[in-house]
């Protein structure tokens, strides 16, 4: 099919949830994308977070097929082993004890809402259900995480939202220590709001956050869906400013482009669920874990940490380059290669400008470039985007 006829497709037999750019994508390699036409993309999106190893990576791909011609799925009413192995994994190299798979993001923080909630009634009697969430962030679809999802116009039309989660400003500590009350079970946030616009939670936002929990009993819970799995530089963004949550939630990254999601949590809140509480059909199933243990493997095996860290560092540094250049940037923001540049003019004509120019970026919160690359991206790479979006603001 050609791009008309794909795009044209869409129309007829989707539902209109998304603002696509008009762009079909056919193949890709690296930090590469093809159209069907031929035209060649560097990938600065990457499934939004999601190609941590770049598209159709070697690993990844062997491990895929390999499973699918063993065993695609069974139920989890049994035992399987690239699920135990990819637990193990997530257990070893975190603060966690014991992991729950799902399917996406949004699942991951349904099962940490329910969670804290079983744990908070367990241990403190049904009063405890209050989750304290944060303005401005960003938690998934589904009804609970998006009632924890701290923006406005992604609640119009879809009321009565589930009762029992509040909202404070972002890295407010006045505010955290006057949400809490004697119904607090948790509190959740992102270690680096991604959708929100790529804001960095703040070193002493997070210890007071914690000190808070820990006086009053909460569980504090990180969303890393967007900043686990090496995004920022650590496996785990929590790691920059060793702040330990209770629980936390992964998926994009986490199976480099196949759907899995996981809910991580210690011991003695892990204990709250007991078989029938919660499940997921094909959650955690052998074809998805076998990805996403490749993912791992390489991640951890090859030094991309490290590579993401100074690569990181080298990106950010033409980000302020470029912010030298044009008075349109307010701000470089983020870490590793979870980075945004605020500007004072809307984005998407930027992003468009670069598209037509051979680079796919994202906007985000209608202000904000975001740019989270494979952790692969090359110098060569980030040159060519920094060229182009120079060009992009100088034609702004
Ligand atoms: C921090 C965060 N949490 C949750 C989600 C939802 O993930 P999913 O789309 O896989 O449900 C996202 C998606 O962008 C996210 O950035």
């Amino acid at each position: 099919m050609t791009t008309e006829e794909i795009m044209a497709g869409a129309e007829l037999y989707l539902m209109n949830t998304y603002a696509r750019q008009p762009l079909a994508l056919m193949r890709g390699t690296g930090c590469r994308v093809y159209d069907p036409e031929g035209s060649e993309y560097i990938d600065f999106v990457s499934g939004v977070a999601v190609d941590v190893l770049g598209h159709c990576s070697g690993e990844v791909t062997e491990a895929i097929i390999a499973q699918a011609a063993r065993l695609v799925h069974v139920s989890n009413l049994y035992h399987t082993e690239p699920q135990v192995q990819l637990a193990k994994i997530l257990v070893e190299y975190s603060f966690a004890d014991k992991v729950f798979f799902c399917n996406s993001g949004a699942e991951a923080n349904e099962t940490a809402i329910k969670l804290t909630r079983q744990y908070a009634t367990q241990t403190h009697g049904a009063d405890r259900y209050e989750i304290i969430a944060m303005e401005n962030s960003f938690h998934g679809r589904t009804m609970a995480a998006i009632t924890a999802t701290g923006q406005a116009r992604f609640h119009t039309g879809i009321g009565p939202l589930l009762p029992g989660i509040v909202h404070i400003p972002f890295n407010d500590v006045a505010a955290a220590k006057n949400a809490v009350t004697e119904n607090t079970a948790g509190i959740l946030l992102e270690p680096i709001q991604g959708e929100g616009g790529v804001v960095i939670a703040e070193r002493k936002f997070l210890h007071e956050i914690r000190d808070l929990c820990d006086r009053s009993g909460s569980l504090l819970i990180f969303d890393e869906v967007q900043t686990g799995i090496g995004r920022t530089g650590h496996f785990f963004a929590y790691e920059h400013d060793g702040v330990i949550p209770d629980i936390m939630t992964l998926a994009k990254g986490l199976g480099g482009g196949v759907p899995v999601g996981a809910c991580l949590a210690i011991e003695k809140v892990a204990r709250a669920f007991s078989p029938g509480m919660h499940g997921c059909t094909l959650g955690g199933n052998p074809l998805v874990c076998s990805a996403a243990r490749a993912v791992l493997n390489k991640l951890l095996e090859d030094g991309l940490l490290d590579r993401c860290r100074e690569i990181g560092q080298y990106f950010e540094k033409k980000l302020y380059g470029l912010k030298e250049r044009f008075g349109c940037i307010q701000e470089v923001r983020g870490r590793g290669l979870l980075l945004g540049l605020a500007l004072s003019i809307e984005g998407t004509h930027i992003v468009d400008i670069c598209r037509k120019q051979g680079v796919l970026i994202n906007c985000t919160s209608g202000r904000v470039l975001r740019f989270m690359p494979p952790l692969t991206i090359s110098q060569n790479d980030i040159d060519r985007l920094i060229e182009v979006l120079a060009g992009a603001f100088q034609k702004a």
